[in-house]
């Protein structure tokens, strides 16, 4: 088993500082660890030099940057060619990371979600009739602009498609090159506890704790995981986060599932305490 992280960027003898606690608490384990290139592995083709430090063969397990599911496909694809091979193979990468791979399997435990592939006015259109009036929120098949609520993210009535456009262009233009997939409009559901972030290892719940976002490092509540575990475990990704929040009704609800290889570690989980939970 082989742990790959991104390498810094000055020093690509070195892993980059966000990653240095979890290298080192895997080396303390026993476990290989090698680096690969981010920035190369962000350009189209830029795989081959991604990975050419890679050094071992068998099975590997990336923990670094999102990427693309495109990039990463071509990733899982150069390190095939060294005898390197992923858990997380391509299929189930894009499934985990992108909402409309998962959101059928969850569509019972999360907030009703429509989405689209272009992103023009007309597409969006669609969607809104699609999801019905009352507020929701906007996203793309990755990720929100949650730091940018009122103007990109929140939209009040769904009915006043002028006032939810506007929300979902402004969406459009902060994301940028970086938008992925189309628009992804959801119900929005009151949530009452800070978000839970859960980590799954085929199937099964290996750890709890906080979101990265919990200012205090602390977790909610006891999450009740008894409705989404069945769901989860049919999925079959080998690797996975499930993010929850406690509904006002007493519901917990999975805000969203992403790569375990690429979501974020919060500091207050700690580096030796997660490494031995999860490899
Ligand atoms: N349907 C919803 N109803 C109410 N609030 C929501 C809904 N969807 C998302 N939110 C809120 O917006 C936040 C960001 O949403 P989401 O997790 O989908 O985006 P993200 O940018 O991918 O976040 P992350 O940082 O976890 O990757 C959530 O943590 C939650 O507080
Ligand atoms: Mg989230």
């Amino acid at each position: 088993m082989i742990l790959l992280f991104p390498s810094d960027v000055l020093r690509p003898a070195r892993v980059d500082d966000h990653f240095a606690a979890e290298a080192a608490a895997a080396r303390a384990a026993g476990i290989e660890v090698s680096y690969v290139d981010h920035d190369a592995m962000t350009r189209p083709g830029g795989a081959e030099q991604a990975v050419r430090r890679v050094s071992g063969s068998g099975d590997a397990l990336y923990r670094g940057w999102m990427v693309g599911s495109a990039r990463y496909a071509e990733f899982d694809a150069a390190l095939r060619r060294r005898g390197v091979t992923l858990r997380t193979g391509e299929a189930h990468y894009r499934r985990a990371h992108e909402l409309p791979g998962w959101y059928e399997a969850l569509a019972a435990v999360t907030p009703l979600s429509v989405w689209t592939t272009e992103h023009d006015r007309a597409a969006f259109d669609r969607a809104c009739a699609e999801l019905g009036a009352g507020p929701a929120v906007v996203r793309d098949h990755t990720k929100s602009m949650k730091h940018h609520w009122d103007e990109a993210m929140f939209i009040p009535d769904v009915a006043d498609r002028d006032g939810a456009w506007a929300v979902a262009r402004r969406f459009r233009e902060l994301r940028g090159d970086d938008l992925q997939g189309g628009f992804v409009l959801r119900r929005f559901e009151r949530f009452v506890s800070a978000e839970v972030r859960t980590w799954w290892v085929d199937g099964v719940c290996r750890l709890t704790g906080p979101h990265p976002d919990a200012l205090d490092g602390k977790c909610a509540a006891e999450v009740d995981l008894t409705a989404v575990e069945p769901l989860v475990a049919g999925l079959r990704l080998p690797f996975v986060t499930v993010d929850l929040a406690l509904r006002d009704d007493g519901a917990w609800r999975v805000v969203e599932l992403g790569d375990g290889q690429v979501s974020d570690r919060p500091r207050s989980l700690g580096a030796e305490t997660f490494v031995g939970a999860l490899i």
